[in-house]
């Protein structure tokens, strides 16, 4: 059925995969971004396609779509990296951004799908992985707000009857995932592709025995679908993860395996507010959406490099 999507952040990272797969699959689409760390180039291909508006999603009420949604995918964020630097544009993109996201969708009858992250639980601990029930500790302003909106989803359906379902994803990776200095963003996978194609040097955070829960991008976008398209509406939570830990060391020896090079290595102090481990388990998404990702860390990486490569030329 072709259906009418509101996606926030659509010109980011995972937004613009997501953009791309609703698009293939025929969907009527509208897009805002501030572009304050997305590019207008990374959906230059569809813009043909897709309804834009450029504006800052804490002021959606301000917009007069010509359009009634059927859903909402929330994916506009502020950056986790700037967020102790600038908590108050944290708050504003992260909590009010949420609460404008939720009017929309009261007035139009949509149900949102809202991606947060599992960094709102800090470090896994020994003996097994984190899953949905256990402990939050958010670490920073972002993974605090970024909860915080997970109830402001719960208490939009508790009491206005508001449709949502809330993906908490792992550390996603991929193709169009980009390092911005100015602020701060520096994504691992992505850091260390760039540094591999430009021979930089490496820079690693502490002793690079930290893990991640690495999921490609098309793992995270069908996880995001799957979620839209279910019918639990009452502000679940669903970890999208793959249950696989990766060192930030192993990383880097699986670029330079692929890139077929041996790469200038830097260990640096621990950046504040890292999390140590992290594995999630991804079964109650597997159960209840029929999630199960599809790529390795291997394949994924992989697939980044050669969309570098095939960019460079
Ligand atoms: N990438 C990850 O590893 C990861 C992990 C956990 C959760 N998430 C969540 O997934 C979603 C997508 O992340 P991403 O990696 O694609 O990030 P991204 O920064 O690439 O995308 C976010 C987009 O939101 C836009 N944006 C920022 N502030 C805005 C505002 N006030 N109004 C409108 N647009 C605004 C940015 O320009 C950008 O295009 C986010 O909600 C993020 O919190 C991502």
């Amino acid at each position: 059925m072709n259906l009418k999507y509101l996606i926030t952040g659509g010109y980011g990272f995972v937004g613009s995969h997501l953009v791309e797969k609703l698009c293939n699959d025929g969907h009527d689409l509208t897009v805002m971004d501030n572009l304050s760390n997305g590019q207008l180039s990374n959906l230059d291909h569809l813009k043909n396609k897709i309804t834009t508006y450029l504006a800052n999603v804490e002021q959606i009420q301000s917009v007069h779509f010509k359009k009634t949604f059927d859903g909402i995918f929330h994916l506009a964020t502020a950056p986790r990296s700037s967020s102790l630097k600038d908590p108050m544009r944290d708050i504003e993109t992260n909590c009010k951004g949420m609460i404008a996201v939720l009017e929309l969708a009261k007035t139009h009858g949509a149900k949102v799908v809202f991606t947060s992250n599992s960094g709102i639980y800090g470090s896994a601990q020994e003996g097994g992985p984190i899953n949905e029930n256990s402990i939050n500790n958010p670490t920073t302003p972002y993974d605090a707000n970024k909860l915080v909106s997970e109830y402001y989803c719960k208490i939009y359906h508790d009491i206005y009857g508001v449709s949502s379902t809330v993906v908490r994803f792992a550390t996603v990776y991929g193709e169009r995932q980009q390092v911005n200095e100015r602020l701060n963003w520096r994504p691992l996978v992505a850091t260390f592709v760039k540094n591999a194609m430009n021979g930089e040097e490496v820079t690693i955070n502490g002793d690079g025995e930290q893990t991640r829960d690495l999921i490609y991008v098309q793992d995270a976008v069908q996880g995001v679908i799957k979620a839209m398209k279910s019918s639990i509406n009452d502000a679940n939570i669903f970890l999208l993860s793959t249950n696989t830990e990766t060192s930030v060391n192993q990383v880097l020896h699986v670029v330079e395996a692929i890139a077929g090079l041996r790469m200038r290595v830097k260990y640096s102090e621990p950046l504040p507010g890292d999390i140590r481990k992290m594995r999630y388990s991804y079964d109650k998404a597997k159960v209840k959406l029929g999630f199960e990702p599809q790529f390795s860390v291997h394949q994924g990486i992989e697939r980044m490099m050669q969309y570098s490569r095939n960019k460079a030329q």
